[in-house]
C-alpha cells in the first residue's frame, strides 16, 4: 500500500487564506500587520528563505521590512536596528534570519528582539513559556507540523512520537507540542544508539537532522505518518542540484501511511505559520 501524501502547499493556501480574511479585518480598523526581517550575509538558502517570507507577507495582505546587512557588519549596528524596531508600534514581528556569522553571539540577538514581538519564538522568555505549556508564540517548523497533523486528525494521545533531531529551532519545541498534545515522545540524535530501533517504534516520526535520504523504509513502522522537515540540496550523483528530505522518500513511500514530501511539504507550512504568528501578533496590538 502506499502512503498518503501529506500537500503542504495545499493546506498552506487554505489557512493563507483564512488569515488573509483576519489581516483584512485588522486593516479595516486602521492596522496593518508588519513583519521586519533581518538578513546578514549572502548565504544563498537564507536569501531565498527570507524573500519567501517577504512575498508571503504581500501576499497575503500584510506589510514587510527587510534589513540587509553585509557579512561583516558590525553587529552593534544590527542591535541598534533591533532596538529601533522594538520601539516602533507599527511593526509587530521582528525575525533575524539564522545563521548568523561568526562575529555574532545568536543568542544575544535573538534575546534583544522584544519578546512579545518574537514571532519566531526563539527568545528565552518564549522558550519558558512553551516549556510551561503557556506558549506566546510556537515557532513556526513545530507550529506548521502540528497544523499538518490536525489536518489529517492523526491521533495524538498516547501515540508514540519519535523525533530525530534535537535542534532549537525544531527538534526541541517538536518535543514540547507533541508531549503537550499528549505523545510518548522520544528524541533521537548523533550520539542516539541504535537509531532504527527508535524509529521503527514511532506511530508520528519527525526527521529534523539535515542529512539526504538518511530515514529509509527499513527505518519505518508500517503505517506510520512520517513528518519530513529536511530540506537538502544534493550534492552528486543523479540527482545533483535537487531539494530532498532527510526521509528517503521512494523506499518510505511503500511502508508509511502518510508522508509529507520535500519540496512541498512542511516547507511552505513554515512560512504560512510565521504569517500567523505576526497577524495575531498584530491583533494583541490592537485589543
Ligand atoms: N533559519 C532556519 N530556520 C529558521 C527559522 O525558522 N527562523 C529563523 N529566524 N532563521 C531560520
Amino acid at each position: 500500500m502506499s502512503a498518503r501524501i501529506l500537500d503542504g502547499n495545499a493546506l498552506s493556501a487554505t489557512v493563507r487564506g483564512r488569515l488573509a480574511e483576519r489581516a483584512a479585518a485588522l486593516q479595516s480598523r486602521g492596522v496593518t500587520p508588519c513583519l521586519a526581517v533581518i538578513l546578514v550575509g549572502e548565504d544563498p538558502a537564507s536569501a531565498v528563505y527570507v524573500r519567501n517570507k517577504v512575498a508571503g507577507c504581500e501576499k497575503t495582505g500584510m506589510r514587510s521590512l527587510k534589513d540587509s546587512y553585509p557579512a561583516d557588519v558590525d553587529p552593534a549596528v544590527v542591535f541598534a536596528r533591533i532596538a529601533e524596531l522594538n520601539a516602533d508600534p507599527t511593526v509587530h514581528g521582528i525575525l533575524v534570519q539564522l545563521p548568523l556569522p561568526r562575529q555574532f553571539d545568536s543568542d544575544a540577538v535573538l534575546e534583544a528582539i522584544a519578546p512579545e514581538k518574537d514571532v519566531d519564538g526563539f527568545h528565552a522568555e518564549n522558550v519558558g513559556a512553551l516549556m510551561q505549556g503557556n506558549p506566546r508564540f510556537i515557532p513556526c517548523t513545530p507550529y506548521g507540523v502540528m497544523e499538518m497533523l490536525k489536518s489529517q486528525n492523526v491521533p495524538l494521545k498516547g501515540a508514540e512520537a519519535v523525533i530525530v533531531g534535537r535542534s532549537n529551532i525544531v527538534g526541541k519545541p517538536m518535543a514540547m507540542l507533541l508531549l503537550a498534545a499528549g505523545c510518548t515522545v522520544t528524541v533521537c540524535h548523533s550520539q542516539t544508539r541504535d537509531l532504527a530501533f527508535h524509529t521503527r517504534r514511532a506511530d508520528i516520526l519527525v526527521a529534523a537532522v539535515g542529512r539526504p535520504r538518511m530515514i529509509t523504509g527499513d527505518m519505518v513502522k508500517p503505517g506510520a505518518t512520517v513528518i519530513d522537515v529536511g530540506i537538502n540540496r544534493l550534492q552528486s550523483g543523479p540527482d545533483a542540484g535537487k531539494l530532498c528530505g532527510d526521509v528517503d522518500f521512494a523506499s518510505t513511500k511503500d511502508v508509511a501511511g502518510l508522508i509529507t514530501p520535500v519540496p512541498g511539504g512542511v516547507g511552505p507550512m513554515t512560512i504560512t505559520m510565521l504569517l500567523a504568528n505576526t497577524l495575531e501578533s498584530a491583533e494583541r496590538s490592537a485589543r
